[in-house]
């Protein structure tokens, strides 16, 4: 997929989600539903999923889609727990050279993890997505998930 390819095609995600969720305040719903629109729209992304911040440092997972992910991160492990310490998103192109990398299946070769931040300022969960594909995610991917996960946000408030 090139490049407008791609932004054309978050374009679409991205209005179909919004239409989705108007309205709706429960975030695990919102969760679900956001999880299950990107998986299905971009056929590089091999796992989509959250994990919620259950408790001060510990991520919990939320609602997915692929293989069974694992059930706890804490922050300070994982291409996940990265992202919430920092709460910057990380986009690892190649997973076998990430220090500390948790993987889920033997099959994922890169990654991206956006923080979910509410409007007050908390971190709340983080959006993690696996591709079978390296270098799947980029500059493009960062942009659009990141206003994915500021929708996801808002309904965490
Ligand atoms: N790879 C993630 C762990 C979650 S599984 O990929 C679903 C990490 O390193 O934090």
């Amino acid at each position: 997929m090139d490049a407008q390819d791609k932004q054309q095609s978050y374009e679409m995600v991205l209005g179909h989600i919004r239409a989705l969720i108007a309205g709706e305040t429960d975030s695990i719903a919102v969760m679900a539903t956001v999880a299950c629109e990107l998986q299905h729209d971009f056929a590089t992304f091999d796992w989509t999923g959250f994990y919620r911040v259950v408790a001060p440092g510990l991520l919990k997972v939320g609602p997915y889609q692929g293989a069974h992910g694992c059930l706890e991160i804490p922050f300070e492990r994982g291409v996940c727990g990265a992202a919430a310490r920092s709460r910057q998103t990380q986009v690892v192109p190649d997973v076998a050279q990430f220090p500390g990398h948790i993987a889920c299946s033997a099959t994922t070769r890169s990654e991206i993890v956006v923080p979910v931040i509410d409007p007050a300022g908390k971190l709340v969960a983080v959006l993690d997505i696996d591709s079978n594909r390296a270098s799947a995610f980029d500059e493009i991917d960062r942009v659009n998930l990141e206003t994915v996960c500021e929708m996801v946000g808002r309904s965490a408030s």
